[in-house]
């Protein structure tokens, strides 16, 4: 497995997951993260802001489409699962946060690719194999649409062996 793909195996894999990924972000990146309900795309935001200090401020926002985080980072972060035509995403106020100094965290950005400001990075996730399992594929998007691997290296969860 290469070290652009990182297979989790519990929620705390994921946030260290998380972690080693926000050490690579810069004040503007955004971060397309794209997969189906249940596939950890909230987790992985959490993880992130975490890092930033902010995680406590995290919700899913499901009826409010963008929250806005404030920790050592400003942080914006939007989920278009309820929206359909691009005239909605564009009124949830995420395409202007592309323009401010802020890291956009954006689920269900598959919906929405054509939208983001490139180069970002995708993260595809996926369910695994065990019900706590999840898969993880980060890539580059570039401005001419090529596609790159971004590895991470992510330090090892000390894990308590099941009895
Ligand atoms: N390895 C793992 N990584 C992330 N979440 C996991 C993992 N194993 C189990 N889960 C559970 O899967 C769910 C993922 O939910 P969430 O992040 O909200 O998904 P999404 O935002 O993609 O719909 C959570 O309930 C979490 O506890
Ligand atoms: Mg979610």
């Amino acid at each position: 497995m290469s070290a652009h793909v990182f297979r989790s195996r519990s929620v705390e894999e994921t946030h260290a997951f998380a972690r080693a990924l926000a050490n690579r972000l810069d004040a503007r990146s955004v971060v397309a993260l794209c997969g189906e309900l249940g596939s950890g795309k909230t987790v992985v935001v959490r993880g992130i802001c975490d890092a930033f200090g902010c995680a406590d401020q995290v919700t899913s926002p499901t009826f409010t489409l963008v929250h806005e985080y404030q920790g050592t980072r400003r942080i914006v972060h939007c989920d278009l699962y309820r929206l359909s035509s691009m005239e909605e995403m564009i009124e949830t106020g995420m395409v202007e946060a592309f323009r401010e100094d802020a890291i956009v965290l954006v689920e269900w950005a598959e919906r929405a690719l054509d939208l983001l400001p490139r180069p970002f990075l995708r993260i595809a996730c996926e369910h695994g194999s065990g019900e706590n399992e999840r898969i993880f594929t980060v890539e580059t998007v570039e401005p001419d649409g090529a596609v790159a691997p971004f590895p991470l290296i992510v330090r090892q969860v000390l894990r308590e062996d099941p009895p």
